[in-house]
């Protein structure tokens, strides 16, 4: 943990709550919000369904991987990657370059209440999806621990609920005033 963070970069198994409380947290901080599978759709000029489909998953991960470099520079931005941007060694370095890795968790139950709410992610195009989360999921865990500096569990919490707990593990982390209109370099 560094001062020469002033982003925060959100991790987390597939509906962890990465993005939507990444768009609050960003907001309250006057943050600005990137979603790094936006980027990758961006790039790419395909859905996630889609580049999964014609290109693989491997063309996905490269230009994961690739999203991820592009974005060592940044300053004040809430990062909020794919469930499986942490897969790759390399991706973990980068996100500690890019910033203070916060890993969002939820009971499997939760999370997979959370993921059937919508069908737009490939990996649980499976026969038995409920199987598939338990199973990427404990293969995943240990990957996500030690990828990450600071871990909030939101299976019990409200979004608001969410936010203020990561808001105070910012502060605590950095002694950022969250309504401070300055970044922590400043502050
Ligand atoms: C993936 C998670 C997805 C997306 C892609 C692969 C994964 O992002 O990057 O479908 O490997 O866990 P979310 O975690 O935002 O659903």
């Amino acid at each position: 943990m560094t001062t020469q963070h002033t982003n925060l970069v959100l991790i987390g198994f597939m509906g962890s709550g990465k993005s939507s409380l990444g768009r609050l947290v960003a907001r309250e901080l006057g943050f600005q919000f990137i979603d790094t599978d936006a980027l990758v759709v961006e790039r790419a000029g395909f859905d996630i369904p889609t580049i999964f489909a014609l290109q693989g998953e491997d063309h996905f991960r490269e230009v994961e991987k690739s999203v991820l470099q592009s974005l060592t520079h940044l300053n004040r931005c809430v990062i909020s990657t794919g469930g499986g941007a942490v897969l790759r060694e390399e991706n973990r370095e980068l996100l500690r370059q890019i910033g203070f890795v916060v890993l969002l968790t939820a009971s499997e139950e939760v999370l997979f209440e959370r993921v059937s709410r919508n069908k737009k992610r490939p990996l649980l195009h499976t026969q038995n999806p409920r199987e598939t989360v338990a199973r990427m999921l404990a293969e995943r865990r240990p990957i996500y621990e030690a990828a990450a500096q600071c871990v909030i569990d939101t299976s019990t919490l409200t979004r608001p609920e969410a936010m203020d707990a990561l808001l105070a593990r910012v502060r605590e982390a950095f002694g950022w005033e969250p309504h401070s209109p300055r970044g922590p370099e400043e502050a």
